[in-house]
C-alpha cells in the first residue's frame, strides 16, 4: 500500500487558478473592492513563486475575463494599474527565470497596456523555469470561436482543407498554443463553476475548490489542493 507520507507528492505540471473572492475580501474589512484586488496581486506573486519552487511548470491565472467589462469603470481600471505596476516589474521576473504569456483578446486594452505585454513576453521569451500565463480579456468560448475563424479564414483562402480539421488542427489556434492542458485547476472562495475559464483546456482537469478567499489564500492552500490531486486517479476517459 502507499503510504502518504513516504510517497512523494505528485506535483502537477500546469495548474490554472480562478482567483476569485476578492471583493469579498475587502467588504469583510470594510474596504473598497480595490484593496481586494492589491492583495489578490501580491497573493498571484507569491503563489507563482512557490509554484516555481516546487516544480510546476506552468502556472495560468484568470486575471480578466471577457464578462469583467461590466465591472464599474474605477474597478476595471484599478485591475488594469495593477497589471501595468505588475507588467513595469516584470524584469524581476525576468530575473527570476519565469517566461511570461498573455491569454485573450488584446485589442480592446489601453495601448500602453498591450505594449508593456509584448515587451514582457519579449523579454521574458528566453526564460524556461516556469512560465506564467495570465488570461486577461479572456473568456472561453470567445477562444474557441476566435479559432473557428481563423481556421475558416484559412480555408476561405485556401489555404486549409476543412476536412483536415481535427483537434490538433484547432488547438493550434487557440491562445494557448503550445501549451499544455492544465493537471489541476484550483477555484478558491466556494463558488463552484467554471465561469468561462479554459473550456476547451480543461476537459479532463482535476478540480479542486477551496473556502479561502483569494487575497487570504497562501503556499498551504496550495500544498492542500496539490494534496487532494495527488489522490484523484486520472483516468482520461479509460480504465485504469
Ligand atoms: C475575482 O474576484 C477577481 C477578479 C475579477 C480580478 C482578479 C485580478 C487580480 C487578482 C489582479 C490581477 C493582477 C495581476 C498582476 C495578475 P471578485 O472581484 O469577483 O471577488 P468577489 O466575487 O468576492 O466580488
Amino acid at each position: 500500500m502507499p503510504n502518504d507520507q513516504t510517497q512523494p507528492l505528485l506535483i502537477p505540471n500546469h495548474i490554472a487558478l480562478i482567483m476569485d473572492g476578492n471583493g469579498r475580501w475587502a467588504k469583510q474589512r470594510g474596504l473598497p473592492r480595490n484593496a481586494g484586488h492589491k492583495q489578490g496581486a501580491k497573493v498571484f506573486e507569491t503563489i507563482c513563486d512557490y509554484c516555481q519552487k516546487i516544480g510546476v511548470r506552468y502556472v495560468t491565472a484568470y486575471a480578466f475575463s471577457t464578462e469583467n467589462w461590466k465591472r464599474p469603470k474605477n474597478e476595471i481600471d484599478a485591475i488594469m494599474d495593477l497589471l501595468r505596476s505588475y507588467l513595469k516589474e516584470a524584469s524581476k521576473q525576468t530575473k527570476r527565470n519565469v517566461r511570461l504569456l498573455f491569454l485573450g483578446d488584446r485589442a480592446p486594452l489601453a495601448p500602453d497596456v498591450q505594449q508593456l505585454m509584448r515587451k514582457a513576453e519579449r523579454d521574458s521569451a528566453g526564460n524556461d523555469g516556469i512560465t506564467v500565463c495570465i488570461a486577461l480579456n479572456y473568456g472561453g468560448r470567445a477562444e474557441i470561436v476566435h479559432s473557428a475563424k481563423e481556421l475558416a479564414r484559412l480555408a476561405a483562402e485556401g489555404r486549409l482543407d476543412p476536412e483536415s480539421i481535427d483537434e490538433t488542427v484547432l488547438v493550434q489556434h487557440l491562445y494557448t498554443k503550445g501549451i499544455p492542458d492544465p493537471d489541476l485547476m484550483i477555484r478558491p472562495s466556494g463558488e463552484l463553476r467554471l465561469s468561462n475559464f479554459l473550456l476547451w483546456q480543461m476537459a479532463y482537469t482535476e478540480f479542486v475548490f477551496l473556502d479561502v478567499l483569494w487575497p487570504d489564500f497562501t503556499p498551504a492552500h496550495l500544498d492542500l489542493a496539490i494534496a487532494q490531486y495527488a489522490k484523484r486517479n486520472r483516468r482520461f476517459g479509460g480504465i485504469r
